[in-house]
């Protein structure tokens, strides 16, 4: 695993943009896996200014997204579909017929569940999955006891994800408990993991993630089994990391060889 320390959140955001730049220059027919929440609202701004400056172009990428609340419509405010329209999508060349988020409003739930890793497998895999972290260690909204081989599913939140993720949600408004979600099989698969971690509520989950035993309790501890996974973090998010020192260290030594 490697781990990339930056002073701020901004510049670890950008840092995950240039990669994905990077990446998408480097492989016709990327397939990306996307995420959603307040983590990754830096990248996606970024992003899109790659695009507007001519710099990347989304015509050839098709979209994944990790996850999904039962029960919102795509056009429904709140529902991941709106967010990533809204944040992504209606700002860049991608065809929104290449963007796919497992939602299911006809309540078969397994159907949409196969038919999503059906389509991910039908386009090769995913070659570049982007994650962020809950503060209890979840990845997609695989929550604590997920099985580390699962697949696509639905889940029922935490407490926990429900009260952190209530800031997106007006006050009358109806907060779904149950969400559809890749497994952390399904995430495994990617070739390709970033995750970003950013500020000082997620420091524990963090250090639990990425210093802690592989276990279904931090499910994004699973990530320490993957060959290709980069954990991006601002200092906040690192500080409670054992080895912070050597992680700093290490990606100077690998930014000097790779110079
Ligand atoms: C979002 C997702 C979640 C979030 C996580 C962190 O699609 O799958 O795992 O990445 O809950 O959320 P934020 O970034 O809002 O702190």
């Amino acid at each position: 695993m490697r781990v990339v320390i930056l002073p701020t959140e901004k510049e670890a955001s950008d840092f995950a943009a240039n990669f994905i730049e990077k990446f998408i220059a480097e492989k016709n027919n990327t397939v990306l896996g996307l995420a959603t929440g307040g983590s990754v609202f830096s990248t996606y701004d970024a992003l899109i200014r790659k695009y507007q400056n001519g710099r990347i172009s989304f015509q050839n990428v098709v979209t994944f997204n990790l996850d999904e609340y039962v029960g919102l419509a795509p056009n429904h405010k709140q529902s991941y579909r709106h967010y990533m329209n809204k944040n992504l999508f209606d700002h860049i060349d991608i065809n929104k017929k290449n963007t796919h988020i497992p939602e299911c409003l006809d309540g078969n739930f397994e159907l949409t569940c196969s038919n999503y890793e059906s389509l991910i497998k039908s386009h090769g895999g995913i070659n570049l999955q982007l994650l962020g972290v809950g503060s209890n260690g979840h990845i997609g909204f695989n929550e604590p006891t997920s099985s580390l081989k699962s697949r696509t599913r639905v889940k029922t939140l935490t407490n926990n994800t429900i009260h952190n993720n209530a800031r997106f949600f007006g006050e009358s408004e109806l907060q779904p408990s149950i969400a559809i979600t890749m497994g952390i099989g399904t995430i495994m698969d990617a070739k390709n993991i970033i995750l970003l971690g950013l500020g000082q509520h997620k420091s524990r989950a963090v250090a639990d993630l990425v210093e802690g035993p592989l276990s279904s309790f931090c499910p994004g501890s699973a990530l320490q089994n993957h060959a290709n996974a980069i954990v991006v973090l601002d200092q906040l998010a690192a500080s409670n990391l054992k080895l912070y020192d050597y992680y700093i260290q290490s990606e100077k030594m690998n930014v000097e060889y790779m110079s």
